[in-house]
């Protein structure tokens, strides 16, 4: 299934054609060598003073760590995402060995997933990035370090279209995708002409 961006002007296709399903193909297996390209597009990520905080939990569909990922998962999101080839924890090292706090981890990690994610879209894979999660008991499941915040789940696998959602997953597979107009994103550069800028 496609859902091509409807965009003002043309952009590149990974962009355009790039979305987050709730169908996933639940005979698709992430093999290893499809998962190393994407965690190496993820790693060439710029980040601030090259720190590189992005950390990756991966788990497959079928092993007891996944299982353990899943379930901290919200029911909204349970309700689709055991379906994908692989759940990955990603987190962030926001503070450093000294505790001291690095301001842009988690700006840094979302420019990590955004890599990870146009890759997949090249390979024929989707990703669909989850908040919903409990990331305490991430934490604690897992073991992580107090340095750590976890920040999204990913679901990746191969689209397997709205057939096997329950009903109203499944509307919203098909539903058009929307965005703000560029207009709404852009702030004016002399704001005391627009007094209401937000
Ligand atoms: C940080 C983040 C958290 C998200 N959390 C969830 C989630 O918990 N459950 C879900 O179904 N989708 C989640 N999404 C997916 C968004 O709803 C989706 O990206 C947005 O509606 C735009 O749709 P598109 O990705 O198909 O263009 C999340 C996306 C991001 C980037």
């Amino acid at each position: 299934m496609r859902k091509t961006a409807s965009t003002t002007v043309p952009v590149h296709p990974l962009l355009a054609e790039r979305w987050s399903p709730r169908g996933f193909d639940r005979t698709h297996e992430l093999a290893d060598d499809r998962l190393t390209v994407l965690l190496e597009a993820a790693r060439w990520a710029p980040s601030a003073q090259n720190s590189q905080p992005w950390r990756f939990l991966v788990t497959r569909r079928g092993e007891p760590a996944h299982d353990r990922l899943f379930a901290a998962l919200a029911p909204g999101n349970q309700a689709w995402a055991g379906a994908a080839s692989a759940l990955v924890l990603v987190a962030a090292r926001t503070a450093g060995d000294d505790g001291r706090p690095q301001p842009w981890a988690l700006y840094d990690t979302g420019q990590a997933v955004a890599a990870l994610v146009t890759q997949a879209q090249a390979d024929g894979l989707s990703v669909h990035q989850m908040g919903g999660f409990e990331p305490d008991a991430v934490r604690a499941g897992f073991g992580l370090a107090d340095t750590l915040t976890p920040v999204v789940v990913l679901a990746i696998g191969r689209p397997g279209g709205a057939a096997g959602l329950p009903g109203p997953l499944a509307e919203r597979e098909t539903a058009p995708r929307t965005r703000h107009p560029v207009s709404d994103l852009l702030l004016p550069a002399h704001p005391e002409r627009h007094p209401a800028a937000a």
